[in-house]
């Protein structure tokens, strides 16, 4: 039985945990040839390990999304070592959540190189390539925190909103060359990320980290948290012929709690 990305080569970034990793697996269990592009080497290692010791086809590639150089070199050793770029999955990505007043000038740059000029490199690399194939699919990862704006995630918030303008803005431009762009916008999901964060979670609101998880819980209509499983069968949907119909567009995951 062929899966809905046979042979196709993906890249995804920030593949090295979390939701990319979870993007990673799930790709490759649908047939696709995976490129785990991550700064922590040793973790896209791993993950690409683990997906070739399970029959699926994967390597690892050191990248910082925030150099062009490093990008580009990222993109050309993907093609020769795997083929043609059909998908490429923008994850990589930082968070900080601080009053806005103590936000440096550092953090600012931090969050907006990593979240939106990542992505803008990672776009530029992958449309490139796809471009004169005319045939192609991006997913930007966005989040609920790129459709409504929240205290102390000024930064983040700016740059989830900005992956989204983006997304749209080259929807518009490559639809008639056969690329489609897409964004997915996650609410709650426990990764590395989260796990970074609790403390700051708690602080904000003057509660324990272990209150924590029951409080999101009690903000979300399906009063749970998401998975990175959940996300990534999205990721899946709009990378495959399913969605061949579908660009520009920012996707909820987030159990209600998001609806615009
Ligand atoms: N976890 C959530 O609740 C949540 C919600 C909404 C959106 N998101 C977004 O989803 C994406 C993935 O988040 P996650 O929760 O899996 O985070 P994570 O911290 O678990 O994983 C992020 C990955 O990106 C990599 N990375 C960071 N900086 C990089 C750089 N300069 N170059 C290359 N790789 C880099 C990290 O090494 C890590 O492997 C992010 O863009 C995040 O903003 C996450």
């Amino acid at each position: 039985m062929s899966g809905k990305l046979e042979g196709r080569v993906a890249v995804v970034t920030g593949g090295g945990g979390g939701i990319g990793a979870e993007i990673c697996w799930a790709f490759a269990q649908q047939g696709a040839m995976v490129a785990v592009v991550d700064i922590e080497q040793e973790a896209a290692r791993q993950v690409a390990d683990a997906i070739q010791h399970s029959a699926g086809q994967a390597v690892a590639v050191a990248c910082d999304v925030t150099d062009c150089n490093d990008v580009e070199q990222a993109a050309d050793q993907v093609e020769q070592k795997l083929g043609p770029l059909a998908i490429w999955v923008n994850s990589a990505g930082v968070s900080y959540i601080l009053p806005f007043l103590d936000c440096t000038e550092e953090i600012w740059d931090r969050t907006m190189n990593v979240n939106l000029k990542g992505t803008f490199l990672g776009c530029q690399a992958a449309i490139r390539r796809m471009a004169p194939r005319r045939r192609g699919a991006i997913i930007n990862m966005s989040s609920q925190s790129g459709k409504v704006g929240n205290s102390h995630y000024a930064a983040y918030c700016a740059s989830k909103f900005g992956v989204i303008g983006l997304t749209q803005s080259l929807a518009v431009e490559f639809a008639a060359q056969g690329i489609r762009v897409n964004a997915i916008c996650p609410g709650v999901v426990p990764t590395g990320m989260w796990d970074k964060q609790i403390e700051d979670y708690a602080r904000k609101r003057g509660i324990k980290p272990d209150e924590v998880m029951s409080y999101f819980e009690s903000k979300i209509p399906m009063r749970r948290v998401g998975t990175a499983q959940e996300v990534a069968h999205v990721a899946l949907f709009l990378a495959s012929d399913e969605a061949a119909y579908i660009t520009g567009q920012a996707l909820n995951v987030s159990g209600g709690a998001v609806m615009h």
